[in-house]
């Protein structure tokens, strides 16, 4: 990859650009704000979610920018409360409306077991999948997926969806590696995009993480994204700050050695910032 706008292929041969801009707890205006400037600097890719109350700004900063449509990637997901046919379909036609779009490039079921559904998430996943399904062949979605997916989640979606599950969007970053769910992902084209992939800055002062940063004369928060980046993940960072949004663009000037690489993996394990995915999602 060489900059913000090369992109992977997903499955159905949809584009998706390398490195996507997070939205995840910004409102209204700091929302509109940060996503022109993140559009202006070269993003492409538009992280958004329904659970975080921000899609109308995302899309009239979208509207605003003066790019047409297509040129732009943006995703959104189904809250917990909203799985199952159609609830589905009606949190989607919601979620449209918020954003004033007539598609998105990539829906994503956003947790596999909602609270209370321990007995029947598979049942639900798969409901929900159904509907999202038919919205992929209406043409309202490109490409579908999930997210926080562990590899038994996937299979028993896989065993019944008959679009195939394309992105499984988890939290990853040097300090959580999640490296049986990559390895599954990859083994099947499932393309994996890394949520909190700053570990949300509670990681910036890790010793070895600094040394790395000297080494390269980069930012902490750099060497984190080229990590993902060099294991063919797809990074989403979240700044509300224009400087920080800039910085967090500016990884393709550089390689992390394989040695670099191995030493990270030291750090697997030492801080997780999200729920597990088997208990449940987030709290709206
Ligand atoms: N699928 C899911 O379940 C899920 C869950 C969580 C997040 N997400 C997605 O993933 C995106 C990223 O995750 P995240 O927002 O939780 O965490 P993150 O991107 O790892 O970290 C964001 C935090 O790091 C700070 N930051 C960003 N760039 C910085 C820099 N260059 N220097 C210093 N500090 C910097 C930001 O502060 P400032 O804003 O003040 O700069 C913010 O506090 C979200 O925004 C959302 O789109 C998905």
């Amino acid at each position: 990859m060489k900059d913000l706008q090369d992109c992977y292929i997903l499955k159905n041969g949809v584009k998706m650009p390398c490195v996507g801009y997070g939205t995840y707890k910004t409102h209204e205006e700091e929302t509109y704000r940060a996503v022109r400037a993140a559009i202006d600097i070269g993003y492409r890719h538009i992280d958004t979610a329904s659970l975080y109350g921000n899609e109308a700004a995302v899309g009239r900063a979208v509207r605003d920018c003066g790019l047409p449509r297509e040129e732009l990637f943006v995703t959104s997901k189904l809250w917990n409360d909203d799985q199952g046919y159609e609830s589905t379909l009606a949190a989607f036609a919601r979620t449209l409306e918020q954003l004033g779009m007539d598609y998105v490039d990539l829906y994503l079921i956003h947790w596999p077991i909602p609270e209370g559904r321990e007995g029947d998430w598979q049942t639900l996943n798969q409901e929900s999948w159904r509907a999202m399904e038919e919205l992929y062949r209406a043409g309202k979605i490109r490409a579908l997926g999930v997210s926080n997916f562990l590899p038994r989640h996937l299979q028993s979606l896989m065993d019944t969806a008959q679009v195939p599950v394309m992105v499984d969007q988890l939290e990853i970053h040097p300090m959580r590696h999640q490296r049986e769910a990559v390895n599954f992902c990859q083994r099947n084209g499932i393309q994996v995009e890394a949520w909190a992939p700053l570990v949300r800055g509670r990681a910036f002062d890790d010793p070895v993480l600094r040394s790395l940063a000297e080494k390269y004369q980069k930012t902490v928060p750099q060497i984190c994204l080229r990590w993902s980046m060099q294991q063919g993940i797809v990074p989403l960072p979240k700044s509300s700050h224009e400087g920080r949004i800039r910085e967090n663009a500016d990884i393709f000037d550089f390689a992390l050695a394989p040695e670099d690489m191995a030493k990270l993996l030291t750090l697997d394990g030492e801080l997780g910032v999200g729920r597990h995915p088997d208990h449940f999602g987030e709290k709206k």
